[in-house]
């Protein structure tokens, strides 16, 4: 009996400190607060390469695999469709490619096609990087 009322007081105590220290802290509405309540739990840290402290990936953006490939090389034609590449997002425009099959997909970038260069403008990137940038820009999983 005294062991069941003491277990509640912790858990009252602990509740009851936890928010409090979560007001205190940080502020319901800084903008720390509101990041930290967007960012889905077990974001994925983005190490720095050359063995570089670990960084926290961007904290309002759930991180897509594809997206920092995207970002660095493939945007520059893809985000308005430079010499009719399929654009970010354009469901459309992607059905079409997609209906190639991947693997097509995935040589014609490691290759060139017509104004593309080979690689995609990132010939270090493996298959893997360029199925998640084609994943990422076509709103699909391959
Ligand atoms: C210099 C501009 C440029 C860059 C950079 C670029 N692309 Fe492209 N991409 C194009 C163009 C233009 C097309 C359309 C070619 C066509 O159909 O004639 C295209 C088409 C594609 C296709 C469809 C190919 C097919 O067979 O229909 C894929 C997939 C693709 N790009 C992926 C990527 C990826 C992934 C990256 C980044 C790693 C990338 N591209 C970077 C210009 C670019």
């Amino acid at each position: 009996m005294l062991k069941k009322v003491s277990l509640s007081l912790v858990l009252i105590a602990g509740i009851g400190g936890h928010a409090m220290a979560a007001c205190v802290l940080t502020g319901p509405m800084s903008k720390e607060a509101i990041a930290s309540r967007l960012q889905p739990p077990g974001v994925p840290e983005v190490v720095v390469a050359g063995g570089g402290a670990a960084v926290p990936a961007a904290p309002l953006v759930a991180a897509h695999p594809g997206k920092k490939i995207y970002d660095t090389s493939c945007t520059a034609c893809h985000s308005i469709g430079v010499a009719g590449a399929p654009k970010l997002g354009d469901k459309a425009a992607w059905e079409v490619r997609l209906k190639k099959g991947i693997e097509t997909l995935l040589k014609h970038v490691h290759e060139g096609y017509n104004a593309m260069p080979a690689g995609g403008a990132c010939p270090q990137c493996t298959s893997e990087d360029h199925k998640h940038a084609i994943e990422y820009m076509s709103g699909t999983t391959l």
